[in-house]
């Protein structure tokens, strides 16, 4: 591949956010600030602190493997309690999917450095830093399924409403940046179809990368769907072969990256992606569309698909494609071709359950810069600086409150007091009314039962 059209023209150092990115015998390295980044099961990991994401991902890892360990073992347990034959052969049948699943997995992260993850789920959940379940590796883990395995009807209709709001096919896009590219399938259509130089897939999720790598390498994944409504008892673990139709032509690369902190040089690209994204990013709208409008060129073209979900974004933020039509020429933006299609949504042939979604995609050329930049993610330098005092803030001073008044309520459960005892504490040291102790006692271990029960 040419100079002009390799990785290294689009990238700049996602830390300083000026130097160009060249590449290195371990890595990428800025040619202005000297920041070094790592190249982690050969994708390029660049976020601004390398080292701090690859403990968090390698983090959320552990705890997955461990999480699904457990889950594993209580299956086996509720396996050996029952006397229902078919109860007792679906507990077996998705414990071991569950073990295997962990060897599938462990391989497949060994790049982070697993043997490192040290960190036991009891502690994170002491510490507060229990991430699987709400930012974890699994979050888009359908996606792999669909994307590579069962999805031909949807990942079809995904570049369909692309090509036919371009007017009928996908040659011309230039340098193309797929943004939040999840598992991969949108950003390899899109390269085969047409006729790109360069297809940049990034997205932050090492789950969904290191699988988008071995198939846009014409390699196979072999890994476990757990579907949420399993059709048969066989179905509800079905072990699956992820495939592409072949190798991906030259120019399709990975990049691991925060989208929010992108590390890609203004003006890099040609046109910009981003399929169901704009409304998972957590920013809003405005400062979404300002921060694509830099990664293009003068006259470059932004293609968004897929939903706008936005119902949990702040009240103002909620927006809408009125909003949007509004919003995009203050963002530098014109007037956009907008389709809008119902095309079928994670329909798994082993779930009963699945969904249709009238997606938005819409064109629109870059005219001009945003008027507002886009800040990059604000950080205090507290967090930045390991060795800077952290500020004991309004926010934090609540959170010890009630984290203290926790602490006190579990440690009153001895295995001897009741509900009722443990209200009399609470009045005798004056943390409640008698009036209130003993319902407030109910609601907080009604709470700990459940949450003990969903765990
Ligand atoms: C709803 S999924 C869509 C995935 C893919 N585009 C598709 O259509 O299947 C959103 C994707 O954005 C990624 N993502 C979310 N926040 C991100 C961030 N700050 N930086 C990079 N990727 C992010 C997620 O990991 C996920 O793969």
């Amino acid at each position: 591949m040419s100079e002009q059209h390799s990785l290294s023209s689009v990238l700049a150092c996602p830390r300083c956010g000026r130097g160009p990115l060249t590449p290195e015998r371990a890595g990428w390295m800025c040619g202005a600030c000297s920041s070094g980044f790592p190249v982690i099961g050969d994708v390029p990991w660049l976020f601004p602190d390398p080292r701090q994401s690859l403990a968090e991902w390698r983090g959320r890892t552990g705890l997955l493997v461990q999480h699904l360990a457990s889950e594993a073992a209580a299956m086996r347990a509720a396996a050996g309690a029952t006397d229902v034959g078919a109860t007792r052969r679906r507990l077996e049948l998705t414990a071991a999917a569950h073990d295997d699943q962990v060897t599938r997995l462990r391989a497949l992260l060994a790049p982070l450095g697993l043997d490192l993850a040290s960190i036991s789920e009891a502690t994170h959940d002491g510490i507060g830093t229990r991430l699987p379940i709400e930012q974890g590796l699994t979050n888009y883990y359908v996606n792999l399924h669909r994307d590579w395995a069962w999805g031909a009807e949807e990942n079809a209709a995904a570049i369909g409403e692309i090509a036919t709001v371009l007017g009928g096919g996908v040659a011309g896009l230039g340098k193309t940046l797929v943004q939040g590219a999840g598992a991969g399938r949108l950003a390899y259509d899109l390269h085969a179809a047409g006729d790109s130089p360069l297809t940049v897939a990034t997205d932050f999720n090492p789950l969904l990368l290191f699988v988008a790598r071995e198939l846009f390498a014409g390699r196979a994944v072999d890994l476990h769907e757990f579907p949420i409504a399993p059709r048969t008892l066989e179905q509800h673990a079905a072990l699956r072969r992820l495939e592409s139709p072949g190798p991906a032509r030259a120019g399709l690369e990975l990049v691991a990256a925060d989208a929010l902190q992108p590390p890609f040089a203004d003006g890099a690209f040609d046109t910009v992606v981003t399929p169901w994204f704009i409304d998972i990013i957590g920013e809003p709208f405005a400062r979404v569309a300002a921060r694509i409008n830099l990664l293009l060129k003068p006259g470059g073209r932004w293609i968004n698909f897929g939903s706008l979900a936005f119902a949990r974004a702040a009240h103002a933020d909620r927006v809408g494609l009125e909003e949007v039509r509004e919003l995009l020429p203050r963002a530098g933006f014109g007037d956009p071709r907008v389709r809008e299609a119902e095309i079928p949504y994670m329909r798994s042939p082993a779930s009963r359950h699945s969904r249709r979604e009238v997606t938005v995609t819409w064109l629109t050329q870059k005219t001009g810069a945003p008027a507002e930049l886009p800040r990059a993610r604000l950080v205090p330098d507290w967090l930045v600086h390991a060795d800077r005092p952290v500020p004991r803030t309004p926010a934090f001073e609540m959170q010890a409150i009630s984290s203290r008044v926790h602490a006190f309520l579990l440690a009153l459960i001895n295995g001897e007091r009741s509900m009722r005892d443990m209200a009399r504490v609470l009045v005798e040291q004056r943390l409640m009314s008698s009036q209130e102790a003993e319902a407030q006692v109910r609601i907080f271990m009604t709470r700990l039962h459940e949450d003990s029960e969903t765990q």
